[in-house]
């Protein structure tokens, strides 16, 4: 029996990792940027931090989630989300109270039990950010702002972010219940999830993606207009620092997302050449997360991007050819006798951190050139017995096919002061 990759997961395979290793570099050193450190935590949570965190009434809790009892009897969740996991290790480790505001990164894969398709995996990769300890409406901006840099660093353009608040514990009866009388009237004619959502979770009935339900949505009360003060004030000076700070947005009073801990801001990062998934980038303020994981009443804000969905928009800019780094220099050994001799010289130059490769098997001119002709090098070496014999060797440079005559002694230092040159151009 062969076997493939499990259903809905992808091998990252040596020729899209260069665009992997881009995007994370970009994201790490824009991180690093707006002063957020990183914290890793474990792919396997308890599976109640889940259910408590994301919300019994959510896809994730309902249907996604890959649970299993390990063999001690403890239930256990793959992680679907990483900011369950950040929070319950801040409120484990103390980390707001030893330092506040707490500006935190996160990288690595996550798993939800979704029907695959394109941008659309079961295990899938996010970078995060969770901003924790700080309840100010510039704390939201400078998460969205910093989501939106960071994209426009990679070069993505035509990017749209849409904006929108969902309120706060003490206004969202309201909206529910003004939701409720919109929705009542047409209960029948949606799908059963949104009808028991109508009485768990008016709100989540919004992120329904069922065309026969959205038919339903257009002409829906300004959730906005239900809000108290606080949450209009709020909302009205994010809006205004992003204004400042020029950064386009779109308000959209239906983005409420997938997950039940958002308060006041959420939005989202689009691009319609994702087709059907189309969010990049989503997050917002969960301002009782951590209260609610019996951790200290703190506000927070934050989001996560797939790194799946960054490569798919990455990979029509075609720049991967440009990020795939070739040899410094490919050795090339004449005849067996030589190979011993090279062995050596290309410990020598690794040792002297020149990237080097040498075909152990191949003894020929001709197919050893054509190779490294082919492999992006930037010199060639080439190593006979009368090389040998004289301590006079050939370096060629692949790009201008210049050739020169050097010692054995002046082999590395003039390797080394070139390439520095080489890669000085190049950056
Ligand atoms: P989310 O919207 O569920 O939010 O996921 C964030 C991003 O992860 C999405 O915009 C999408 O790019 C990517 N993503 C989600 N599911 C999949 C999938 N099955 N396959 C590929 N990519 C996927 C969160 O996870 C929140 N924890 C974000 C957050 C952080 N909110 C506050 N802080």
């Amino acid at each position: 029996m062969k076997f493939t990759v499990p259903r809905g997961t992808k091998d990252i395979l040596p020729n899209e990792v260069a665009l992997w290793q881009y995007i994370e570099k970009i994201a790490r050193e824009t991180f690093d940027l707006f002063c957020f450190e990183e914290i890793r935590t474990p792919l396997f949570e308890a599976t109640g931090l889940f259910e408590r965190g994301i919300g019994g009434d959510t896809d994730i809790v309902e249907k996604e989630m890959y649970t299993f009892e390990d063999k001690g009897g403890r239930l256990l969740t793959l992680r679907p989300e990483g900011t369950a996991p950040v929070v319950r290790s801040c409120i484990q480790h103390n980390l707001t109270k030893q330092t506040s505001p707490l500006k935190l990164f996160y990288c690595g894969p996550m798993f939800r039990y979704e029907r695959p398709q394109a941008g659309r995996y079961r295990q899938f990769h996010q970078m995060g950010v969770e901003h924790l300890g700080n309840p100010h409406p510039m704390a939201d901006a400078e998460i969205i702002s910093l989501g939106y840099r960071l994209f426009s660093k990679l070069g993505l353009e035509n990017l749209k972010v849409k904006l929108n608040s969902v309120g706060c514990p003490v206004c969202r009866t309201v909206i529910e219940e003004r939701l409720k009388q919109f929705i009542g009237s047409n209960l029948e004619h949606l799908c059963e999830n949104c009808k028991r959502r109508f009485n768990t979770k008016p709100l989540r009935i919004l992120d329904c993606k069922n065309k026969g339900c959205t038919t339903y949505f257009t002409g829906l009360p300004n959730i906005f207009e239900s809000q108290c003060r606080e949450c209009k004030d709020h909302f009205s000076q994010v809006v205004d620092q992003l204004t400042e700070i020029k950064i386009p947005f779109q308000i959209d009073h239906k983005l409420v997302r997938g997950l039940d801990y958002y308060s006041r801001t959420t939005f989202e990062i689009l691009s319609d050449q994702l087709g059907a998934q189309n969010a990049v980038c989503g997050g917002g303020r969960y301002d009782g997360l951590m209260k609610q994981m019996e951790g200290p009443d703190t506000p927070a804000v934050g989001f996560a991007f797939g790194m799946e969905r960054a490569v798919l928009l990455l990979q029509e800019l075609n720049i991967a050819s440009q990020l795939k780094q070739g040899e410094d220099l490919v050795l090339i050994s004449i005849g067996t006798e030589t190979k011993a001799f090279a062995f050596k010289i290309l410990d020598q130059l690794r040792e002297a951190t020149i990237k080097t490769n040498l075909n152990f098997t191949k003894d020929d001119l001709k197919s050893q050139l054509k190779a490294a002709d082919k492999s992006n090098a930037k010199y060639v070496l080439i190593i006979g017995e009368d090389e040998i014999n004289s301590n006079i060797f050939q370096l060629k440079n692949l790009k201008t096919r210049e050739q020169i005559s050097l010692t054995g002694e002046e082999l590395i230092p003039f390797i080394k002061e070139n390439l520095k040159n080489i890669k000085s151009q190049l950056q």
